[in-house]
C-alpha cells in the first residue's frame, strides 16, 4: 500500500489566512470597520508566550487590530475580571482571547464566563459550548474547526455515517470535536485514558482524531487501512545527544504512515489551522457585532 497522503495544514492555513484577509480588506473599505482581536497572557509560561506571539503576529498580517495585555503572573481573580469587563465594554475589540492555562489563584471558569459571549473567539464559553452541543450556530474552539476543515478536505463535505474516534476528552479539543463529529452526522466515539482496548476502538474508526498529550501514542496497528488520522498532539521530547529537542505528535507518524489514508504532520498539520481559525472566528464576532454580512469572493 501507498503511503498515506500528508494533509498540509500549513498550506491550508495560509490559504484560508489569505482569504481572511481579503475579507477584512472589504470590511475596512465597505463598512469602515477593523476587526480587533485583545490577547491576555497573564504569567510567563515559555509555550503560551509563543502562541500568543504568533497569534498576534497572524492577526496584524490579517489586517486586524491586535491588541495585547500581558499581565504578571501573580495577578489577582478580581484584577483580570475587570480587564475582561473593560475589553467586553470596548467596541474596537472584537474578540477576546484568555490564553490557557492560567496561574493556580485564577479560576479558569469563572474568568471564561466573564467574556462577552459574542466576543468569545474561542468558543469556551459555557453558552457556546450549549450551543455548539444543541447545533445552534455561534463560535466554534478554533482547534476542532480547524481539524474538521482538513477532514472534509480531505473525504469531501459528507461525512455522514462515518465512524469517528476521537482520543482525548478535554473541554478545550476532545469534547468539542465530537460534537463538531456529531453535528456531521458522524458515529462517535469518544476514548481517554481509562478506555478499555483502546487500540481496537480505534482500529475501526474511519476518522481518527489523536489529542491526548502522549507523544507517539497512536501506534500502526492501532489505525484502520485508509483512515485518516488527525494528529492535535504537540509534545515536546527530551534532548537528543547533540542537546536538540524535538516535536513529535501524538501519533506515531513514520509507521501509521503505512496504513493510514491520510494523516497531518507535526508540526505543519493541525497547528497553523488553529491560529487561522481563531482569525477567522474574530472576523465572523466583528461581522455579527456590527450585523454585517460579507459575500464570498
Ligand atoms: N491553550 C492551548 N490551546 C488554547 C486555545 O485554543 N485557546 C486558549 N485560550 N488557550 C489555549
Amino acid at each position: 500500500m501507498a503511503d498515506a497522503l500528508m494533509i498540509d495544514g500549513k498550506a491550508f492555513a495560509e490559504k484560508l489566512r489569505y482569504e481572511i484577509a481579503d475579507s477584512v480588506n472589504k470590511l475596512k473599505e465597505l463598512h469602515n470597520l477593523t476587526p480587533g482581536l485583545a490577547v491576555v497572557l497573564v504569567g510567563s509560561d515559555p509555550a503560551s508566550e509563543i502562541y500568543v506571539r504568533n497569534k498576534q503576529k497572524m492577526t496584524s498580517q490579517a489586517g486586524m487590530k491586535s491588541i495585547e495585555h500581558k499581565l504578571p503572573a501573580d495577578t489577582s481573580q478580581k484584577e483580570l475580571l475587570t480587564l475582561i469587563d473593560g475589553l467586553n465594554s470596548d467596541p474596537s475589540v472584537n474578540g477576546i482571547l484568555v490564553q490557557l492555562p492560567l496561574p493556580d489563584q485564577l479560576d479558569e471558569q469563572t474568568i471564561l464566563a466573564e467574556i462577552d459571549c459574542a466576543k468569545d473567539v474561542d468558543g469556551f464559553h459555557l453558552f457556546n459550548v450549549g450551543k455548539l452541543s444543541t447545533g445552534t450556530p455561534g463560535l466554534i474552539p478554533c482547534t476542532p474547526l480547524g481539524c474538521l476543515m482538513l477532514i472534509k478536505d480531505s473525504l469531501g463535505s459528507d461525512l455522514s455515517g462515518k465512524r469517528a474516534l476521537v482520543l482525548g476528552r478535554s473541554n478545550i479539543v476532545g469534547k468539542p470535536m465530537a460534537s463538531l463529529l456529531l453535528r456531521e452526522n458522524c458515529t462517535v466515539t469518544i476514548a481517554h485514558s481509562r478506555t478499555q482496548d483502546l487500540a481496537a476502538e480505534c482500529a475501526r474508526a474511519d476518522i481518527l482524531v489523536a489529542a491526548t498529550g502522549r507523544p507517539r501514542m497512536v501506534k500502526k496497528d492501532w489505525v484502520k487501512n485508509g483512515a485518516i488520522v488527525i494528529d492535535v498532539g504537540i509534545n515536546r521530547l527530551p534532548p537528543d545527544e547533540e542537546g536538540k529537542s524535538k516535536i513529535v505528535g501524538d501519533v506515531d507518524y513514520d509507521n501509521v504512515k503505512l496504513v493510514a489514508g491520510a494523516l497531518t504532520p507535526v508540526p505543519g498539520g493541525v497547528g497553523p489551522m488553529t491560529i487561522a481559525c481563531l482569525l477567522q472566528n474574530t472576523l465572523t464576532a466583528a461581522c455579527a457585532q456590527n450585523g454585517v454580512e460579507l459575500t464570498p469572493g
